[in-house]
């Protein structure tokens, strides 16, 4: 079911959330589907479940050729519980970021450039990986939801900071 994402002042938007304890149950399973149909049907590259007003710590990433960002690359399909994102260098990037809590705004925002992800699946079993570039960008992004942070709190060059029309004019990027 397509569920309203909620928009940047709303209180959910901005507490911490809680672990998730029950695997392999229904409730999840829903909470899950629920967040893909939400956001495939607004074009995200994420969503993170505060943003549909569930305060626990789960997130999904990944798009393929996306008109919200027509120059990043691919990212793969993935739904995580819990996790746990490491920095596995000190190097910072800064790229263009949205948000679907933030529609119509962009910025440039710095991000950890590689990092490493602890997490668990839908049914508790662990998972491990490293992911770099845009990928570990959007990992981050969705995984500061889950802080109750939003990425105009990243935002280090408010001169980037601007709505998609101004930005990028005649680009036809939709918000
Ligand atoms: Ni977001």
């Amino acid at each position: 079911m397509i569920r309203e994402v909620l928009k940047m002042g709303d209180p959910r938007l901005m507490r911490s959330a809680e672990r998730v304890e029950d695997f392999d149950s229904t409730a999840l399973d829903a909470l899950v589907a629920d967040m893909w149909d939400t956001v495939r049907a607004v074009s995200g590259g994420g969503l993170a479940a505060p943003q549909i007003g569930v305060g626990l710590r789960v997130v999904v990433v990944g798009m393929g050729r996306n008109p919200r960002y027509p120059h990043a690359p691919p990212i793969p399909p993935m739904m995580l519980v819990n996790p746990i994102i490491t920095p596995t260098d000190d190097i910072l990037e800064s790229d263009w970021e949205g948000c679907l809590s933030v529609p119509g705004l962009r910025a440039m925002v710095p991000r950890y450039r590689s990092i490493h992800v602890e997490a668990q699946d839908q049914k508790g079993a662990q998972l491990s990986f490293d992911a770099s570039g845009f990928h570990a960008r959007v990992l981050q992004h969705e995984c500061d939801h889950l802080l109750g942070r939003l990425f105009p709190s990243r935002i280090d060059d408010f001169t980037t900071f601007g709505f998609v029309e101004q930005l990028f004019p005649g680009s036809g990027i939709p918000s």
